[in-house]
């Protein structure tokens, strides 16, 4: 396995949006190399999520997990997923708002509303379908991911940019609702 470079904020790759994968090649040798790859780089760098075009690669594939996390110590966790051609659905108006930050955003962190349940449905790594129901931080990191495949950044679902700031002056200034 190897770890990837991320692109940052300002590369157009962030922008471009991801092409769906056929079925048939979610079995392939190269999309199974690129999820393992990306697994080990969101470990390396202690990210809850990461999408495929993060590292350079417009395709519909996302990987989360929500360990005991330094970047997010207070979070519940979820298990280790891939999620291939993810569609989602609110399942209601109850929207939450929350730190977020990403790591083609290095080091900021800012407030961001998002829908508190959602339907999720897409494929596995195995090619098995997909259909639940996510809620709270796991429904939001799946929110944040699915955005990043539609060329969005968490800084567009901001409502108030007066929230942006270093991590180092939120632990400082701000206290963690
Ligand atoms: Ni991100």
């Amino acid at each position: 396995m190897s770890i990837l470079k991320v692109a940052r904020l300002g590369h157009p790759v962030l922008r471009q949006g991801a092409e769906a994968i056929p079925p048939e090649q979610i079995v392939s040798q190269q999309l199974q190399k690129l999820i393992d790859d990306m697994i080990e780089t969101m470990t390396e760098y202690d990210g809850v999520g990461l999408a495929a075009v993060q590292v350079h690669e417009c395709k519909q594939v996302a990987v989360l997990e929500v360990q005991d996390n330094p970047r997010y110590p207070k979070k519940t966790r979820v298990p280790l997923s891939v999620l291939i051609n993810p569609s989602i659905a609110p399942l209601s108006d109850e929207k939450e708002e929350d730190w977020e930050g990403c790591l083609s955003i290095p080091d900021l962190r800012g407030r961001v509303p998002r829908h508190k349940s959602i339907r999720v449905q897409g494929w596995d790594r195995d090619g098995k379908e997909l259909n639940f129901v996510a809620s709270d931080f796991h429904a939001r990191v799946i929110q944040h991911e699915w955005d990043h495949l539609n060329g969005k950044v968490f800084l567009d679902r901001m409502q108030d940019l007066s929230t942006l700031t270093y991590l180092q002056e939120l632990a400082r200034y701000w206290v963690e609702r």
